[in-house]
């Protein structure tokens, strides 16, 4: 029987305040109906004054250690994929593994935008074939609010703040991740981007004055780059799992736009009962996205052990993959 990576445990947090569309009818020249219709986002979360990622990614951290009944000196290493970290070094995995006190783990950051928590669920994988690696806890955050400009009507409607984690270990049964996909496609980077905070423009009074720590997206190319990739992701993934659309039981997508979503749903035919959706609440929280997502769905409904998840994201970079995972311990 070949060795398979097992997720252990699952955990999320969102922090206490809503931005609902009503405020942000106030903020800049939007509608609540013009933002439903466009993107199916009602409100989101998002952080209180003082409030960073690392503050979400411990609680979201250790429900999925206790849901894993691990403890954090058991862990061998902590992958936090964030797009938004506490500050630019150290890395909030290096911060994260402070708060838990999971002195025995290495440590690092993951950029890969939305992407990130498809990406560092990879790497995992790839870690837990060796073995010096046994317990790896996955993080997904993101604090967009603190790179949005509350101005800039395309983008500050669309995004929300949370963390999702994800402990994985390994086993040789059913259940556990069956296939996964990453890709690239940098020449796409501009269509998503902060242009200042780092080595190409560090910060400078006239940074700021122009507005080049905020976020940028164009979001019709995103728009058309994204239900393409999503198609061809989720069709490359089930063909290396050795399944079809028939054998999905759970679609976990990632959260940027109903639109987006609907359109994968009817190329593969799914009912929306197996569809994890909750943009409509928390928007798009980028790497935290898809585990939220998850986690919130199996809050409501339950699943078998050996139901077949799908999960797909794209995002800045450009970036996109995904991962088919068989739920369940055994
Ligand atoms: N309220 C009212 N009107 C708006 C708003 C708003 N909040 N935002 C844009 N508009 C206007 C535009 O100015 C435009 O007006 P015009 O026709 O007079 O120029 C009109 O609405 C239509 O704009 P479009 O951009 O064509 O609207 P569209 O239907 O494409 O929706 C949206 C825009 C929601 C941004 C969509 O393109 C989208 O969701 N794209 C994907 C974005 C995405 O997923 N980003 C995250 C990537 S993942 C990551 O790594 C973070």
């Amino acid at each position: 029987m070949s060795m398979r990576t097992q997720a252990l445990g699952l955990g999320y947090y969102l922090p206490e305040r809503i931005l609902t569309n009503q405020e942000l009818e106030k903020m800049v020249d939007t509608s609540d109906q013009w933002i439903v219709e466009r993107t199916g986002i009602r409100e989101r979360h998002i952080v209180g004054p003082g409030e960073k990622n690392s503050d979400l990614s411990v609680e979201a951290a250790r429900r999925a250690l206790q849901d894993a009944k691990l403890d954090p000196l058991q862990l061998d290493l902590i992958i936090v994929a964030t797009a938004s970290p506490d500050m630019p070094f150290p890395s909030t995995a290096c911060i994260l593994q402070a708060l838990l006190g999971a002195k025995n783990a290495a440590a690092f950051d993951l950029a890969a935008g939305c992407t990130g928590f498809v990406y560092a669920m990879t790497v995992a994988e790839k870690f837990l074939l060796s073995p010096d690696y046994n317990y790896i806890l996955v993080v997904g955050c993101d604090v967009v609010s603190s790179v949005i400009d509350y101005t800039d009507r395309n983008t500050c409607i669309l995004f929300g703040d949370g963390a999702g984690a994800m402990v994985f270990g390994k086993s040789e049964g059913k259940c556990g991740i069956l296939s996964t996909k990453i890709g690239a496609d940098g020449t796409g980077g501009q269509l998503l981007y902060m242009p200042a905070g780092g080595s190409a423009l560090p910060a400078t009074h006239e940074t700021v004055e122009k507005r080049l720590h905020y976020l940028r997206m164009n979001g019709n190319e995103i728009f058309k780059f994204a239900t393409k990739i999503v198609a061809e992701v989720s069709q490359e993934l089930l063909e290396k799992a050795g399944l079809t659309y028939d054998d999905i039981d759970l679609f976990v997508p990632h959260q940027a736009n109903l639109r987006i979503i609907l359109s994968a749903m009817r190329r593969m035919k799914l009912p929306p009962e197996k569809v994890a959706i909750n943009l409509d609440h928390c928007g798009n929280i980028s790497a935290g996205s898809i585990p939220v997502a998850l986690a919130q769905y199996l809050e409501k409904y339950s699943l078998k052990s050996g139901a077949n998840i799908l999960m797909v994201a794209f995002g800045t970079g450009l970036t996109y993959g995904g991962a088919v995972l068989r739920w369940g311990r055994d």
